[in-house]
Protein backbone atom coordinates (compact mmCIF):
# COMPACT_ATOMS: atom_id res chain seq x y z
CA UNK A 1 0.00 0.00 0.00
CA UNK A 2 2.94 2.48 0.88
CA UNK A 3 6.08 2.86 -0.97
CA UNK A 4 9.13 1.74 0.94
CA UNK A 5 11.24 4.70 2.15
CA UNK A 6 14.93 4.33 0.45
CA UNK A 7 17.86 3.83 2.61
CA UNK A 8 19.98 6.71 2.40
CA UNK A 9 20.97 9.22 4.69
CA UNK A 10 21.19 12.48 3.62
CA UNK A 11 24.18 14.20 5.01
CA UNK A 12 22.49 17.61 5.77
CA UNK A 13 19.91 16.22 8.16
CA UNK A 14 20.59 14.85 11.57
CA UNK A 15 20.19 11.16 11.61
CA UNK A 16 16.17 10.06 12.52
CA UNK A 17 16.55 9.09 16.34
CA UNK A 18 13.43 6.53 15.39
CA UNK A 19 12.93 3.69 13.73
CA UNK A 20 9.52 2.58 13.43
CA UNK A 21 8.54 -0.84 12.24
CA UNK A 22 4.85 -0.98 11.02
CA UNK A 23 3.75 -4.21 10.46
CA UNK A 24 0.23 -5.38 9.14
CA UNK A 25 -0.06 -8.07 6.41
CA UNK A 26 -3.19 -6.66 5.11
CA UNK A 27 -3.48 -2.70 5.44
CA UNK A 28 -6.74 -2.35 3.50
CA UNK A 29 -8.46 -4.75 6.36
CA UNK A 30 -6.43 -1.96 8.84
CA UNK A 31 -8.82 0.45 10.79
CA UNK A 32 -6.41 1.50 13.67
CA UNK A 33 -2.62 0.58 12.45
CA UNK A 34 -2.84 2.48 9.12
CA UNK A 35 -3.80 5.92 11.04
CA UNK A 36 -1.43 5.43 13.09
CA UNK A 37 1.12 4.86 10.27
CA UNK A 38 0.13 7.82 8.64
CA UNK A 39 0.34 10.17 11.36
CA UNK A 40 3.65 8.66 12.20
CA UNK A 41 4.62 9.07 9.04
CA UNK A 42 4.05 13.20 9.14
CA UNK A 43 6.16 13.43 13.05
CA UNK A 44 10.27 14.52 11.80
CA UNK A 45 12.94 12.57 13.11
CA UNK A 46 10.99 9.46 12.70
CA UNK A 47 12.38 6.67 9.99
CA UNK A 48 8.91 4.35 9.27
CA UNK A 49 9.52 1.17 7.80
CA UNK A 50 6.08 -0.25 6.35
CA UNK A 51 7.59 -3.99 6.27
CA UNK A 52 5.12 -5.55 4.68
CA UNK A 53 5.46 -3.29 1.46
CA UNK A 54 9.11 -3.45 1.82
CA UNK A 55 9.85 -6.84 1.67
CA UNK A 56 6.83 -8.32 0.19
CA UNK A 57 8.59 -11.75 -0.87
CA UNK A 58 9.51 -11.96 2.70
CA UNK A 59 13.37 -11.47 1.86
CA UNK A 60 14.77 -8.73 4.23
CA UNK A 61 18.18 -6.77 3.68
CA UNK A 62 19.55 -7.47 6.69
CA UNK A 63 22.37 -5.21 6.36
CA UNK A 64 20.23 -2.20 5.43
CA UNK A 65 18.02 -3.07 8.43
CA UNK A 66 21.15 -2.83 10.42
CA UNK A 67 22.30 0.22 9.41
CA UNK A 68 18.77 2.26 9.82
CA UNK A 69 18.61 0.60 13.28
CA UNK A 70 22.13 1.21 14.84
CA UNK A 71 21.45 4.97 13.58
CA UNK A 72 18.48 5.68 15.95
CA UNK A 73 18.04 5.18 20.23
CA UNK A 74 14.20 4.18 19.90
CA UNK A 75 13.08 1.39 18.14
CA UNK A 76 9.33 1.56 18.01
CA UNK A 77 7.79 -2.20 16.95
CA UNK A 78 3.67 -1.25 15.58
CA UNK A 79 1.27 -3.55 14.85
CA UNK A 80 -2.15 -5.45 15.32
CA UNK A 81 -1.83 -8.28 18.25
CA UNK A 82 -2.11 -11.59 16.41
CA UNK A 83 -2.40 -14.70 18.30
CA UNK A 84 -0.79 -13.23 21.39
CA UNK A 85 2.26 -12.39 19.37
CA UNK A 86 3.21 -10.55 16.22
CA UNK A 87 2.98 -10.25 12.56
CA UNK A 88 4.97 -13.63 10.98
CA UNK A 89 6.68 -10.60 8.68
CA UNK A 90 7.64 -8.73 11.95
CA UNK A 91 9.24 -12.07 13.72
CA UNK A 92 11.35 -12.81 10.89
CA UNK A 93 12.81 -9.42 10.91
CA UNK A 94 13.88 -9.97 14.53
CA UNK A 95 14.67 -13.78 12.81
CA UNK A 96 17.52 -12.00 10.86
CA UNK A 97 18.15 -8.47 12.01
CA UNK A 98 19.05 -9.19 15.24
CA UNK A 99 21.90 -11.53 14.48
CA UNK A 100 24.45 -12.81 16.82
CA UNK A 101 27.24 -10.92 18.01
CA UNK A 102 25.70 -8.15 16.54
CA UNK A 103 22.81 -7.60 18.50
CA UNK A 104 23.44 -9.82 21.26
CA UNK A 105 26.13 -12.09 22.61
CA UNK A 106 29.96 -10.88 23.92
CA UNK A 107 30.68 -9.30 21.06
CA UNK A 108 27.17 -7.95 20.01
CA UNK A 109 26.62 -4.08 21.36
CA UNK A 110 25.11 -2.57 18.01
CA UNK A 111 22.13 -2.01 19.89
CA UNK A 112 23.58 -1.92 23.85
CA UNK A 113 21.39 1.71 25.67
CA UNK A 114 19.21 2.05 22.94
CA UNK A 115 15.46 1.99 23.97
CA UNK A 116 12.33 -0.16 22.45
CA UNK A 117 8.73 0.32 22.72
CA UNK A 118 5.91 -1.66 21.45
CA UNK A 119 2.89 -0.03 19.86
CA UNK A 120 0.06 -2.19 19.85
CA UNK A 121 -3.70 -2.71 19.19
CA UNK A 122 -5.70 -5.52 20.27
CA UNK A 123 -8.89 -7.27 19.16
CA UNK A 124 -9.92 -8.16 22.89
CA UNK A 125 -11.28 -5.20 25.00
CA UNK A 126 -9.52 -4.68 28.29
CA UNK A 127 -11.51 -7.07 30.17
CA UNK A 128 -11.50 -10.14 27.57
CA UNK A 129 -7.51 -10.29 29.20
CA UNK A 130 -8.70 -11.23 32.55
CA UNK A 131 -8.38 -15.20 33.96
CA UNK A 132 -12.46 -14.98 34.04
CA UNK A 133 -12.96 -13.95 30.39
CA UNK A 134 -11.61 -15.49 27.20
CA UNK A 135 -8.52 -14.52 26.68
CA UNK A 136 -8.00 -15.78 30.57
CA UNK A 137 -4.67 -13.78 31.27
CA UNK A 138 -3.89 -10.40 31.76
CA UNK A 139 -2.18 -8.76 28.64
CA UNK A 140 1.22 -8.34 30.69
CA UNK A 141 1.78 -12.03 30.46
CA UNK A 142 1.87 -11.79 26.43
CA UNK A 143 4.68 -9.05 27.04
CA UNK A 144 7.51 -11.04 28.26
CA UNK A 145 8.52 -12.29 24.89
CA UNK A 146 8.85 -8.35 23.40
CA UNK A 147 10.61 -7.43 27.43
CA UNK A 148 13.10 -10.30 27.33
CA UNK A 149 14.56 -9.42 23.36
CA UNK A 150 14.74 -5.83 24.38
CA UNK A 151 17.25 -6.96 27.13
CA UNK A 152 18.92 -9.85 25.47
CA UNK A 153 20.12 -7.14 22.81
CA UNK A 154 21.17 -4.25 26.27
CA UNK A 155 17.73 -2.44 25.05
CA UNK A 156 15.27 -0.49 27.81
CA UNK A 157 11.88 -1.68 27.11
CA UNK A 158 9.65 1.36 27.46
CA UNK A 159 5.92 0.97 28.61
CA UNK A 160 3.93 -0.14 25.66
CA UNK A 161 1.16 1.62 24.16
CA UNK A 162 -1.82 -0.18 23.93
CA UNK A 163 -5.37 0.14 22.48
CA UNK A 164 -7.63 -3.00 23.01
CA UNK A 165 -11.08 -3.63 22.01
CA UNK A 166 -9.39 -2.17 18.44
CA UNK A 167 -13.10 -2.76 16.59
CA UNK A 168 -15.21 -1.45 19.19
CA UNK A 169 -13.19 1.83 20.26
CA UNK A 170 -14.94 4.55 19.98
CA UNK A 171 -14.18 8.00 17.21
CA UNK A 172 -12.91 9.64 20.33
CA UNK A 173 -10.95 7.03 21.51
CA UNK A 174 -9.00 5.95 18.58
CA UNK A 175 -8.20 10.08 18.21
CA UNK A 176 -6.91 10.15 21.74
CA UNK A 177 -4.70 7.25 20.90
CA UNK A 178 -3.67 8.65 18.02
CA UNK A 179 -2.56 11.39 19.48
CA UNK A 180 -1.29 9.94 22.80
CA UNK A 181 0.69 8.45 19.87
CA UNK A 182 2.29 11.09 18.30
CA UNK A 183 2.80 12.93 21.17
CA UNK A 184 5.26 9.92 22.22
CA UNK A 185 6.97 10.42 19.02
CA UNK A 186 7.57 13.56 18.94
CA UNK A 187 8.50 14.32 22.43
CA UNK A 188 10.82 11.15 22.71
CA UNK A 189 13.12 11.00 25.16
CA UNK A 190 11.30 13.21 26.84
CA UNK A 191 8.67 11.40 28.37
CA UNK A 192 7.55 11.98 32.26
CA UNK A 193 8.23 8.36 33.31
CA UNK A 194 11.64 8.53 31.67
CA UNK A 195 13.79 9.01 34.72
CA UNK A 196 12.08 6.27 36.89
CA UNK A 197 12.53 3.43 33.80
CA UNK A 198 15.89 1.19 35.36
CA UNK A 199 18.00 0.66 32.50
CA UNK A 200 18.51 -3.00 31.28
CA UNK A 201 20.68 -5.63 33.07
CA UNK A 202 23.14 -7.46 31.03
CA UNK A 203 22.15 -10.55 29.49
CA UNK A 204 24.95 -11.92 27.61
CA UNK A 205 24.22 -15.55 25.43
CA UNK A 206 27.16 -17.47 25.86
CA UNK A 207 29.25 -19.23 22.50
CA UNK A 208 27.90 -22.60 23.75
CA UNK A 209 24.53 -21.47 23.41
CA UNK A 210 24.71 -19.24 20.08
CA UNK A 211 22.35 -20.84 17.17
CA UNK A 212 24.47 -22.98 15.03
CA UNK A 213 24.74 -22.32 11.10
CA UNK A 214 25.42 -24.71 8.41
CA UNK A 215 29.00 -22.92 8.44
CA UNK A 216 29.25 -24.67 11.94
CA UNK A 217 28.08 -27.61 11.34
CA UNK A 218 30.05 -28.30 8.61
CA UNK A 219 33.49 -27.39 10.21
CA UNK A 220 31.93 -29.51 12.90
CA UNK A 221 32.34 -32.12 10.36
CA UNK A 222 35.50 -31.57 8.85
CA UNK A 223 33.79 -30.65 5.64
CA UNK A 224 32.26 -28.44 3.35
CA UNK A 225 28.17 -27.01 3.90
CA UNK A 226 27.65 -28.18 0.28
CA UNK A 227 29.82 -31.77 0.72
CA UNK A 228 27.90 -32.08 4.01
CA UNK A 229 24.53 -31.72 2.07
CA UNK A 230 25.96 -33.93 -0.96
CA UNK A 231 26.62 -36.54 1.56
CA UNK A 232 23.17 -36.63 2.86
CA UNK A 233 21.32 -36.44 0.06
C1 LIG B 1 -4.79 -13.67 12.33
C2 LIG B 1 -5.28 -12.77 13.41
C3 LIG B 1 -5.00 -13.05 14.74
C4 LIG B 1 -5.45 -12.22 15.76
N1 LIG B 1 -5.13 -12.52 17.05
C5 LIG B 1 -5.56 -11.72 18.05
C6 LIG B 1 -5.20 -12.00 19.40
O1 LIG B 1 -4.46 -12.93 19.70
N2 LIG B 1 -5.69 -11.19 20.36
C7 LIG B 1 -6.51 -10.11 20.08
O2 LIG B 1 -6.92 -9.41 21.01
N3 LIG B 1 -6.84 -9.81 18.80
C8 LIG B 1 -6.38 -10.58 17.79
N4 LIG B 1 -6.68 -10.26 16.49
C9 LIG B 1 -7.43 -9.01 16.20
C10 LIG B 1 -6.46 -7.86 15.82
O3 LIG B 1 -5.50 -7.64 16.82
C11 LIG B 1 -7.25 -6.58 15.57
O4 LIG B 1 -8.14 -6.82 14.51
C12 LIG B 1 -6.32 -5.42 15.23
O5 LIG B 1 -5.54 -5.09 16.36
C13 LIG B 1 -7.09 -4.21 14.80
O6 LIG B 1 -6.18 -3.26 14.26
P1 LIG B 1 -6.30 -2.82 12.73
O7 LIG B 1 -7.61 -2.08 12.59
O8 LIG B 1 -5.14 -1.92 12.46
O9 LIG B 1 -6.25 -4.07 11.89
C14 LIG B 1 -6.23 -11.07 15.46
C15 LIG B 1 -6.53 -10.79 14.12
C16 LIG B 1 -6.05 -11.62 13.11
C17 LIG B 1 -6.37 -11.27 11.67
Amino acid sequence: MFAAMPDSTNLDEPAPRIYLLAAHPHWRDSHINRRLLAAAREVPGVDVNDLYSSYPDYAIDVPAEQRRLARADLLVLMHPIQWYSMPPLQKLWLDEVLAYDWAYGSQGTALLGKDFWLAATTGGPEESYHPQNYNRYFFDAFLPPYEQTAALCGMRFLPPLLLHGARSASQQEVAAHIDTFVDRLATYPDWPEMDEIEPCPRCIVPQTDRPQDAEDDAAALGATPDTTQAEAA
